[in-house]
């Protein structure tokens, strides 16, 4: 059964392509490579075996779209991926983020419509809950005013997505992510953030090996043990598996709902600072670090209830955090001794 990945040459995006190579998925990529390298392609090939078929264009090109549509017309399913992703950039440039990611999720809507796809697994984000009134945070709690343009294209994507799978009877999952981070066991594929990453786990992989001076830490007065902000992170891997879980879901139609929700995240929260000494300990290194004011638009404390998932699903995340700190580390070495990459 052949599956369209956008956005397949991305983080999350490539670790899915080969669960779903290796569970026998024939997979077809789009990506326009804004933020993702075409050697990623051939690195997938050289881990399943298996050269996806691949696509590079834009999403937001509504011919281009139609135009794949109407020669594909056998797709089995969609995971869609591809979008902006940076919190920070979408403050200061909102309606890159709006016209990004939202024509390119019409485009694909408007192309499932025409042809004869019915099934898609969007990639959505535990930011549409903000700052939770109660913990664990289930599916089923509100989702809280956005705090900032690309949370808020998530909140606006699962509803046009909603909406779009009633009215032309679509099947469709939106999968709420916690901290996804680490990297595929070959090192072959992992993170590949262009420029001063954003994130926690890249700054320190990328502060351990040399690239940054000193790590930040954004905050230790949070309502916390430590005081530093609780995420849950969960390995990209497990992740991955969660969307041929998700897919396999769609096309034996095992729920009657048009439109489901399920949090992607281990169901553990975990402070900056037990990150670092996660880190610390697994990749023997001491982490240059200080403590820095807060990041504003943070919030202090996020962690999933992931029963929904686990027993609807039938899936659970397996790898500890040392384990995703060792896979991180193990990237970041690989990607210094190779620079194809960079
Ligand atoms: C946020 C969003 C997530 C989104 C992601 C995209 C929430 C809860 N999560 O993740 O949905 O997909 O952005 O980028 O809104 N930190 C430091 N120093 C650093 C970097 C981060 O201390 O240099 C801290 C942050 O303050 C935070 C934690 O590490 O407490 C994780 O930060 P990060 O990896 O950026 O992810 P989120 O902001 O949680």
């Amino acid at each position: 059964m052949k599956i369209l990945v956008t956005g397949g040459a991305g983080y999350i995006g490539s670790h899915t392509v080969v669960e779903l190579q290796q569970q026998g998925f024939d997979v077809i990529i789009i990506d326009n490579l804004s933020n993702s390298r075409a050697s990623v392609i051939g690195r997938i090939a050289a881990i399943t075996g298996i050269t996806p078929e691949f696509h590079r264009f834009d999403l937001t090109n509504r011919d281009a779209c139609r135009t794949f549509f109407e020669t594909h017309p056998d797709l089995g399913g969609i995971i869609h991926f591809a979008a902006f992703k940076a919190v920070g950039e979408s403050m200061s440039t909102p309606l890159k983020y709006y016209r990004n990611n939202l024509d390119s999720l019409m485009n694909i809507l408007e192309g499932m419509k025409e042809s004869g796809c019915r099934n898609l697994v969007f990639s959505s984000s535990c930011t549409v809950y903000g700052q939770p009134d109660e913990l664990p945070v289930k599916e089923t709690s509100p989702v809280k005013e956005a705090w900032s343009p690309y949370g808020n294209t998530k909140q606006m994507s699962e509803q046009i997505i909603r909406f779009s799978a009633k009215a032309h009877n679509l099947s469709s999952i939106a999968l709420r992510y916690f901290n996804p981070i680490g990297a595929h066991e070959s090192a072959l594929i992992g993170e590949l953030p262009l420029g001063v990453p954003n994130n926690l786990v890249p700054f320190i992989t990328q502060t351990a090996i040399g690239i940054r001076k000193e790590l930040s830490v954004f905050g230790d007065d949070y309502n916390t043990p430590d005081g530093t902000a609780i995420r849950d992170y969960i390995h990209v891997t497990d992740l991955a598996k969660a969307h041929v879980t998700a897919i396999n879901r769609l096309i034996r139609k095992t729920s009657e709902q048009s439109f489901e929700v399920f949090n992607l995240g281990t169901g553990h929260g975990y402070s900056v600072m037990e990150a670092i000494k996660s880190f610390e300990s697994v990749s023997g290194r001491s982490l240059n670090y200080k403590i820095c004011g807060r990041r504003p638009g943070d919030v202090e404390k996020v962690w999933a209830d992931t029963s929904y998932a686990n027993r609807e699903l039938g899936w659970k995340a397996e790898k500890t955090l040392d384990e995703m700190m060792a896979s991180a580390w193990k990237w970041e070495l690989a990607l210094s001794e190779n620079n194809e990459l960079h």
